[in-house]
């Protein structure tokens, strides 16, 4: 694919400062897309009709939507792995037969929810009890990556629908996470949940470890297994780990970690909110997909939101987003959308082996707003890389007694696009400091205040994040994910890239014990392992 078109497009386009594209008086509604009730405005970019019918061009050119069909319809686009990629079926809930090596996936799907639906609603009911008798009053889900990061992410973000029992999620391998985390729970009422696809994850199974001595310590050996249940693909692994096949949620390998959250990993999140509230999240996935699928790409918001982020990031060269919701049960978003960006598209290589000649997904990062006004939004204004920013905020909060501070809230939202967009001149800010300086300082002082503006930024709005509405925006995101892959030509469903890091601290872990020597090591890690030997207790 030529790059170059879009590249010598977008530099074209940002010769006109961004407000200047308001001259048109249907920029906003021209330049924003509308998906059920959400509404993506993405009109404060540079983007200008000749740059987007070059994404549209390269985006029919690039197969997307044959690729698009062939994921939903269960075809192996995970070439490196040999998988279909169909988390799709999981919140698939009125669709049609999808058949996987000429088997319909669909009934199995079916009937893992339901398993699902019944073992939560026995753990919040209390008709499941632990062995000993008490009702489950805590519930530990211990995984890492997509097995933590979705439903944690979730669990926060739908507070407000939070009436099961607390839910606590565990992923680090550091010590101390799983103890401040145990140290305030009963082990006798505690059910563990561990999260693994694969089931081998080194964290994971360290921490299971752990939990099942601290459970074993508090109830004795015998009872052990009624705490415990598994969501994993690896059945065989799970039996051995001793967790009982009717605690056991199974999901195919054609469910990537990073999109797992529509399955058996969003247990811990159906336990803490309910059947009702997880469907309704599962439904609106769904609307996404449908979406997806039928809306032409002018019309279609996951396209138009991974064509924004080409034209930034390919395009103009802006290499990191920032993702800034306006919502702070969404503060786990961001981390969560590293994972489902990052290592989805964070590749140098293409489907057929070949060098990326572009650059591979953006650095993505972000914190919510307010917060993050007043720690690197200086940076975002002033300094002197353009970061593209993506703002989102509902319409509604959840606290009708504090809708003034919503109100507040969307205003500084609001406010942070328009600021990026006008910034303030010299002559501005000298107007503004006349009378309060003189002179040679006068100007000093009006150059720090300058914002040289026509930074992009795109607004992303919904009505209220109720589980319907998160659904609607963790699906957005996955396809975005996708259309982005697909037009770079790589694979968004392999993680090839965090493999060495894993093999390294496996043959590491002897050498900084003092099971073995360092010899062989160069020189930096050799002198590392030398501290943490002397100083390690
Ligand atoms: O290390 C990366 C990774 O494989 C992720 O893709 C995955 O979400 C995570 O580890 C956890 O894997 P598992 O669910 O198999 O424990």
């Amino acid at each position: 694919m030529d790059w170059t078109r879009l590249t010598k497009a977008a530099e074209e386009a940002a010769r006109t400062p961004i407000l200047d594209r308001f001259d048109r008086p249907d920029r906003a509604r021209t330049f924003s897309v509308t998906a059920g009730d959400l509404l993506f405005d993405y009109s404060k970019t540079a983007m200008d009709d000749a740059g987007r019918a070059i994404l549209v061009k390269m985006y029919d050119e690039a197969g997307v939507a044959a690729r698009r069909e062939a994921m939903f319809t269960g075809a192996k686009i995970n070439e490196t792995e040999g998988r279909a990629v169909l988390h799709t079926a999981l919140r698939a809930q009125h669709g049609a037969e999808v058949m996987v090596d000429g088997q319909d996936v669909t009934k199995g799907v079916r009937d893992t929810l339901g398993r699902m639906d019944v073992f939560a609603e026995e753990v919040r009911s209390g008709a499941l009890t632990a062995p000993g008798g008490a009702r489950f009053t805590d519930v530990v889900n211990i995984g890492i990556g997509g097995s933590d990061l979705g439903p944690a992410m979730a669990t926060l973000a739908l507070a407000p629908y939070h009436d099961g029992p607390r839910i606590h999620y565990v992923s680090n391998v550091d010590g101390a996470h799983i103890n401040d985390t145990l140290v305030a729970l009963d082990p006798a009422s505690t059910l563990v949940i561990v999260a693994s696809k694969t089931f081998t994850t080194i964290e994971t199974m360290t921490n299971a470890e752990t939990a099942r001595r601290w459970i074993a310590n508090g109830v004795g050996d015998a009872d052990v297994g009624g705490h415990f249940a598994a969501l994993s693909s690896a059945l065989e692994k799970t039996a051995a780990f001793g967790i009982d096949a009717e605690r056991v949620f199974g999901f195919e390998d054609w469910v990537g970690g990073r999109y797992s959250i529509w399955g058996p990993i969003g247990l811990a999140l159906e336990i803490a909110v309910g059947r009702d509230a997880f469907h309704a999240f599962l439904s609106g996935g769904e609307a996404m997909d449908r979406h997806f699928r039928a809306a032409s790409p002018l019309e279609n918001m996951p396209v138009m939101l991974a064509l924004t982020g080409l034209w930034h990031n390919q395009g103009l060269g802006y290499a990191t987003r920032a993702v800034l919701p306006y919502e702070q049960r969404l503060v786990r978003l961001p981390a969560y959308l590293q994972q489902l960006e990052m290592e989805s598209n964070g590749k140098g290589v293409s489907m057929d082996g070949e060098s990326l000649t572009v650059a591979s997904g953006p650095v993505v990062w972000g914190e919510p707003g307010t917060n993050g006004q007043h720690a690197f939004y200086q940076l975002i204004h002033q300094g002197t890389r353009v970061v593209p920013c993506e703002f989102m905020v509902g319409a509604e909060g959840h606290e009708p007694e504090l809708a003034h501070q919503h109100v507040l809230l969307i205003a500084n939202c609001l406010a942070q696009s328009e600021a990026l967009m006008r910034g303030r001149t010299l002559d501005e800010a000298r107007a503004m400091l006349e009378g309060k300086f003189e002179d040679d300082e006068l100007e000093r002082q009006a150059r720090h205040r300058v914002f040289p503006g026509n930074r992009p930024s795109t607004t992303l709005v919904y009505p209220k994040l109720t589980p319907f509405v998160l659904g609607q925006l963790i699906a957005l995101y996955e396809h975005r994910v996708f259309v982005e892959g697909a037009m770079l030509g790589i694979n968004s469903f392999d993680q090839w890239g965090v493999e060495l890091g894993k093999e390294l601290a496996k043959a590491l872990e002897p050498v900084v014990s003092g099971k073995e020597g360092a010899e062989g090591k160069d020189g930096s890690t050799a002198q590392l392992v030398g501290y943490v030997r002397r100083y390690a207790g």
